[in-house]
Formats: structure tokens, sequence, C-alpha cells
């Protein structure tokens, strides 16, 4: 713990030594304005300041953390495989096990690769695809995040939720196209789920011309069920992409998909893929015990109906001050947005008010509530989140709200 002084001087120094004093943009608190916090403890549903202060967490690591922070199996594992030896160099039955498990909860993975992150799994799988088809161009929708990396010679992009611009754009492209990738349910325009029929018209219409369909997971992945998005959805992609809840909150990408497929990676296939970290030990161990503890305890029916709980409070409170406000949810993430229409696709998200949106998460915060900093982001909720949490949550909107009108 370290006193206000020393935070400033803590804060100076991110800022000289890193860019914009942060490893990720998001977390320089730029959309909502303020000091951005520095973070060093973490436990169950709290996050803490080096100044000691403790704030409500919904932030879950941006999706990673599902099980709370430091679920003790988790940290019990680590402890284990570090004893053990942090790093091999060579294979270890722990990566085969982690993908054994992913096979089991998810019936269109069959084998898997491992990467160090889901911007890496996104562009091994995008390369996968080219390599499959002979073509060079992806297909990705406004607003769906595939990480930071350009995935293709060529990357077409069309609006979310739009059937008849995926239509148009493949009657145009179909014939360049190694795949279509897609967030099966959006979380990167804040979250925005696909309308009914739409991921099914996706899959129709790629079947039809021999393109790939990826469904980047890293965020559904064992969010929305332990069979993610396409398991809740019941539209079965070629390939999925996977990163965050199946590291256990370590580094982790993956791309999963048939054995035909993946056959195409080296070292059996053409497509070169390798990484001094891949399958890292620290992260097998962790990703193991953490969906060994989703398997044997399912949260996802408890935190079906904790954040569906959590998002009518929301609109109560909102009702009741008179401010216009959507939330989006999908199981246990949710965005709140501050707009007076549906919020459906890219465009919708960015007409939302920001400035509500900032004031908003400024409130919270001084009531030791912690949302992600951005419009654009989703809230997570965890095992570790009570009923009590999601209330506080709730009252610490209804007064913030009140605030705005007096
Ligand atoms: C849907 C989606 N794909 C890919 C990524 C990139 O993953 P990573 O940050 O591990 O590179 C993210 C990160 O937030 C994501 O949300």
């Amino acid at each position: 713990m370290i006193a206000a002084t020393d935070q400033r001087s803590a804060l100076e120094e991110a800022r000289r030594y890193l860019v914009g004093g942060v490893n990720s943009p998001v977390r320089a608190f730029r959309h909502i304005g303020g000091e951005p916090l520095l973070l060093h403890r973490a436990k169950g549903a709290e996050v803490e300041d080096v100044q000691g202060r403790r704030f409500l967490d919904f932030i879950a690591g941006w999706g990673a953390i599902l099980l709370g922070h430091n679920p003790p199996a988790v940290v019990d594992a680590l402890r284990r495989r570090a004893d053990a030896g942090v790093l091999l160099g060579l294979t270890h039955p722990a990566e085969a096990e982690l993908a054994r498990l992913i096979t089991e909860a998810v019936p269109s993975v069959e084998q898997v690769r491992f990467t160090v992150s889901g911007t890496e799994a996104d562009l091994t799988a995008a390369r996968l695809a080219m390599g499959i088809t002979g073509r060079r161009a992806v297909l990705a929708f406004d607003g769906c995040y595939h990480g930071h990396a350009v995935l293709a010679p060529e990357v077409i992009r069309v609006p979310y939720n739009d059937p008849a611009a995926l239509e148009a754009a493949l009657q145009r492209h179909g014939q360049q196209l190694a795949c279509v990738i897609v967030e099966p349910v959006a979380a990167n325009m804040g979250v925005v789920p696909p309308e009914p029929g739409f991921l099914a018209r996706v899959r129709d219409l790629t079947s039809r011309q021999g393109i790939l369909l990826v469904f980047d997971e890293v965020v559904t992945g064992f969010r929305l069920g332990a069979g993610g998005a396409q398991g809740s959805l019941g539209v079965t992609p070629d390939l999925t992409v996977f990163g965050k809840i199946i590291g256990g909150g370590l580094p982790i990408g993956a791309v999963g998909g048939p054995r035909r497929l993946l056959q195409r990676l080296a070292p059996e296939g053409d497509v070169y893929h390798g990484g001094t970290f891949a399958g890292h030990p620290l992260s097998m161990a962790a990703g193991i015990a953490a969906l060994r503890e989703l398997a044997a305890h399912p949260p996802y029916e408890s935190l079906e109906r904790r954040s569906g709980r959590l998002a009518d409070g929301l609109l109560r409170e909102s009702r009741a001050h008179g401010v216009s406000l959507r939330v989006n949810r999908a199981g246990s993430m949710l965005t709140v947005f501050f707009a007076d229409r549906p919020v459906r696709n890219e465009a919708d998200a960015k007409a939302s008010r920001r400035d509500r949106f900032a004031q908003w998460a400024r409130a919270l915060l001084a009531q030791g509530i912690l949302v992600p900093p951005s419009p654009f982001e989703a809230l997570f909720l965890t095992t570790a989140h009570t009923d009590e949490h999601v209330e506080r949550l709730i009252r610490a909107s209804g007064e913030a709200f009140q605030s705005w009108h007096e």
C-alpha cells in the first residue's frame, strides 16, 4: 500500500516509461477521463489499487476471469506447476489435457493449436483458412474485434446484423474470401447479440460458396456456457478461436476445429505456426484447473439469473429517473448504452451518449465500483459476484442518475 503522493509518482513513472502509461490503450481511461487506477491485488470480486482502495470489479480481466480473482484451485495448480518447472521447451501432457477438455465441451472441435493470445489465435485461424482455400481475403464485421493484427492482405468489412449487406459483399467478393470471421455474440462494440436468424444466414451463405466460417469465441467461449455461443445458439462454425477463460487468467489463445482442417497446420501441413511460449505450462495448468472447476460446478444458471437481475435493476433505475438507457446482455456479460434506440450494430453503439457513460462510470468509481472505462466494452459477472454486489451496482447507478437531474 502506498500514499497518495507516491501513487502520483508511480503514475508519472508509468507515463515516462510506458506509452501513454499503459500496455493496452483502454487502461488509460481516455473514454471516461480522470486518473487511471494502478492496481496491485485482486481477490474474489474485488481489486485493490496501490493506495489500498478496494473496488468491486466488473472488468473481470476483460472477461478472462469467470471464477472470480485467484480461485484456490487455479492458484494451487499454478504453484505446483511453478515448482515443477515454469517453461519446459518441449511438449508436456497438460497441453493435450487442456485441448481434450475443450474438445469435450465444444463438439465442433476435434483438435486444438494453442497460442499465447487471442490476437495470435485469430491471425492463425485466418492464415489457416487462407492455406486451406488458397484465397487471400477475409470478411469481418464492423465493431467486431479479432485482435490488433491485420488478419489478411485484404479485409472486407460489413455491418453486423445485416444479412443483406453480407449477401451483397459475398456476391462481389465471394471467390476471393478464405473465411468470414465473426464474434457470434459481439462484445467489442459493447455487447451486441446477433438478431434471430443472423448467424444461421451467415452459416448458410458461407457454406454455399466454400468460404470457411470462423467463430471468434475469445470472449464467449466457456462464458455463455461450456459450449460457448455455438452451443447456445445452435450454429456450427468450421473453425473456432478461443482465449481468455481457457487460460484461467494466464495468457492464452487457441484455434480449434475438425482434425481434417487443423491438420493443415505445421508439422502435419504447410501453414506454419509455432511459438516459444505456445502451450505454456503455467497457462495450461491454470486453464485445466479453471475448466475442471467449471465442469464440476457449472455456474451458468446462477450467472444468468444474477445477470438478468442486474439488467432489470439498471433498467428500473433508469426509468425511475428518466434516463434513456439500453442494456444489451448475453448471459453474464452486458453493456449499458445511454441510448434511446436499440443498439444492434456499431453505428448504433457509436450514436449512444458517451458523455453519459463517462459520467456514470466516474460516479461508480467514486462509490468503489469499477466498470470497464469505455462505452464499447462489456461488464462481466463472475462466480464471485453475489446478489448483494449486483444490488450495490444498481443502487449506485440509481444515485448517479438521480444526481443528473438535481
Ligand atoms: C473477440 C476477441 N477476439 C480477440 C481478442 C484478442 O485477444 P487478446 O487480447 O488475448 O490478444 C479479444 C480481446 O479482447 C476479443 O475480445
